[in-house]
């Protein structure tokens, strides 16, 4: 399948329409962004690390029987996916607090939260993805109660998959961002799951291990985003 016009440009990956309209070239980019893109910067092999690291979560969920979007891996830095109408609506599980939880509520970082917390963001860089409820998804019609129902019910699945395969690595993962579409009258997992979306910790040391090295100007961000995707057995080609 090859790609074709430019869809859509994201911070850190490009889609392209390909000869089936169902279908999308998912093209992931260096550029990294923090702050709702005030910063961005080019981390070296950034895209086919997260590409490679992405399939092999996407490829995790399936096997679970979580459906994503994911299709196949085209080339190191490429993903085939499932075009999705895309809902911009962010949802995020909380395993510990982290990051604008623990600004917003002023609580410890590392608080546990079991069940997990779940909490809803709106997609908008210009608005900084201010939180919602999942009311404000009802009266805004981003997506029917039943739809939102089935994000919930799928980000707590994808969390009950994926916290035992990094606790089985030796990292926590303490929170992490999903972004759901419908195709074809389902919703499907959309967007990617790597570092730049998630935080994870070493379960040992605390020392974190995901994109808010970025954030926080700690360096060693890629060498972070590797030893990640060595510690689950994932072979990146860069
Ligand atoms: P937060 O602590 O900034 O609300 O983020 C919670 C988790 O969700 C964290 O792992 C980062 C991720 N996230 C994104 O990747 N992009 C976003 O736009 C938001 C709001 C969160």
């Amino acid at each position: 399948m090859k790609a074709q016009e430019l869809l859509y440009q994201g911070k850190a990956k490009s889609a392209y329409l390909t000869d089936d309209p169902d279908l999308l070239v998912l093209a992931f980019r260096d550029d990294t962004s923090a702050f709702d893109g005030e910063i961005i910067e080019q981390l070296d092999a950034k895209g086919a690390i997260n590409n490679q690291f992405n399939a092999f979560i996407m490829g995790a969920l399936e096997a679970a029987g979580i459906e994503t979007h994911f299709e196949k891996q085209l080339s190191k830095t490429d993903s085939l996916v499932k075009r999705l109408d895309m809902i911009p609506v962010e949802c995020v599980v909380r395993n510990k607090a982290a990051g604008s939880l623990v600004r917003r509520l002023g609580v410890e970082e590392g608080l546990s939260f079991d069940p997990p917390l779940f909490e809803l963001f709106l997609k908008n860089d210009a608005l900084h993805d201010p939180m919602i409820t999942e009311h404000h998804v009802a009266a805004f019609g981003w997506a029917t109660d039943e739809e939102m129902a089935e994000m919930h019910r799928l980000s707590l699945a994808v969390n009950a998959v994926l916290a035992p395969l990094f606790a089985d690595a030796g990292l926590t993962l303490v929170d992490f961002k999903l972004e759901f579409g419908r195709f074809h009258g389902r919703i499907v997992l959309g967007d990617e799951f790597s570092p730049d979306g998630c935080r994870l910790w070493d379960t040992a040391t605390g020392e974190k291990k995901d994109k808010d090295r970025f954030r926080q100007k700690l360096g060693g961000v890629m060498e972070a985003y590797r030893e990640v995707a060595e510690r689950l057995g994932v072979v990146i080609d860069a």
